[in-house]
């Protein structure tokens, strides 16, 4: 495993880290016993990055994770996330300020903690990216050493561009994968000019970019890749990236045809985020150990910059006209 740092900060963060939506819900049933296992392999490979919310089983995923703080004197980065808990019609209560520390102080004890390492807004509105009272709100729970730092997951360009503009934002978290190359035309410059940590997310569009998604593949009704294919429940840029289901098994196809020796789908897919400096940690998620097991080794993997212009053109020419300017 291969360590980056992280913002200007002192953390040395190993460059694959762990997405950890899927021990908390929307992934089929992902048993205890397998978040556990899995866990703890990802410490094996050398994972130091975990990634969560509060909104992951309504605190499950943390709870593992402060197991798992406990189970290790390595020391570990948990960042977790606020303000998408509070749903149904009133969707922006999630993001008034007075429920900011209330949300914080839960994640406190969920994950066993008495300060976060790294605090995420996850995914707010434009308008409140853009508000100064927002992170004048985080820095007073800075300030209280409930939060080390805090940084925005985002849906959109212009959102992470909005977000790194206010001082104390640490680190954008998007979706960046070989289907969603937008970030890469300017964002990461800009986000390596400002010493932004750059978190990617999705980085296997939901499963696609490994290959072992075909056309007969059933999914679980409490999976997401079943119920939000439209986007019904949640931004649809987080299931299959919003990549057409057709479209994107076509391009997997061309995209086999690319693989060097000893590479899987999986290797390819997450070394081509790598090859991308700006890039701080990238965390896949996992249903079992044995995908951690796989995801980490695509650190080891060599530098593909030869592959990259044949591979940017099946994104050019079959994903890009669909998703390129809708985030
Ligand atoms: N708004 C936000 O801030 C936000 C939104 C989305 C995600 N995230 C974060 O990003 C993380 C990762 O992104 P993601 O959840 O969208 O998914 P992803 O990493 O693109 O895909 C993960 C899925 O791919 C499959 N997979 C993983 N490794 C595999 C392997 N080696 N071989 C075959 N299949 C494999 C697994 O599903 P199957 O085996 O069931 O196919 C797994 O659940 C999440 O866990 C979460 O922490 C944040």
């Amino acid at each position: 495993m291969k360590y980056r740092k992280f913002s200007d900060l002192d953390w040395n963060v190993s460059e694959i880290g762990l997405g950890c939506w899927q021990i908390g819900w929307c992934w089929g049933d992902v048993e205890d016993n397998d978040a556990r296992e899995l866990l703890k392999k990802s410490l094996d490979q050398g994972i130091n990055f975990f990634d969560t919310s509060d909104l992951y089983g309504d605190g499950r995923s943390e709870k593992f994770l402060a197991e798992l703080i406990k189970s290790t004197s390595e020391k570990i980065y948990v960042t977790t996330k606020l303000g998408r808990r509070v749903r149904g019609t009133n969707y922006l209560k999630g993001y008034k300020h007075e429920h900011m520390e209330e949300f914080i102080d839960r994640s406190l004890t969920n994950l066993g903690v008495d300060c976060i390492d790294l605090v995420q807004l996850h995914c707010p509105p434009s308008e409140i990216i853009s508000r100064k009272d927002t992170y004048e709100k985080m820095d007073e729970l800075v300030q209280k050493g409930k939060v080390a730092h805090y940084g925005v997951s985002v849906h959109t360009i212009s959102d992470a561009m909005k977000a790194i503009q206010f001082p104390n934002v640490k680190s954008i978290q998007l979706v960046f994968n070989i289907f969603r190359q937008k970030p890469a035309e300017a964002f990461l410059k800009e986000a390596k000019k400002k010493n932004i940590g750059v978190i990617a997310r999705g980085p296997l569009a939901s499963g696609l970019l490994t290959g072992e998604i075909n056309k007969e593949t059933k999914f679980a009704e409490n999976d997401h890749r079943s119920y939000n294919i439209k986007g019904e429940h949640f931004d649809v840029g987080d299931t299959f990236s919003g990549v057409n289901f057709e479209k994107g098994l076509n391009a997997v196809e061309k995209l086999k045809d690319l693989l060097p020796d000893n590479f899987s789908l999986t290797d390819l897919a997450l070394k081509w985020i790598l090859m991308h400096k700006e890039v701080s940690v990238v965390i896949p998620g996992a249903i079992n150990k044995s995908q951690v097991h796989m995801n980490s080794k695509a650190s080891d993997q060599i530098d593909i910059s030869s592959l990259l212009p044949k591979i940017n053109s099946i994104y050019d020419d079959l994903i890009k006209p669909d998703v390129h300017n809708r985030w």
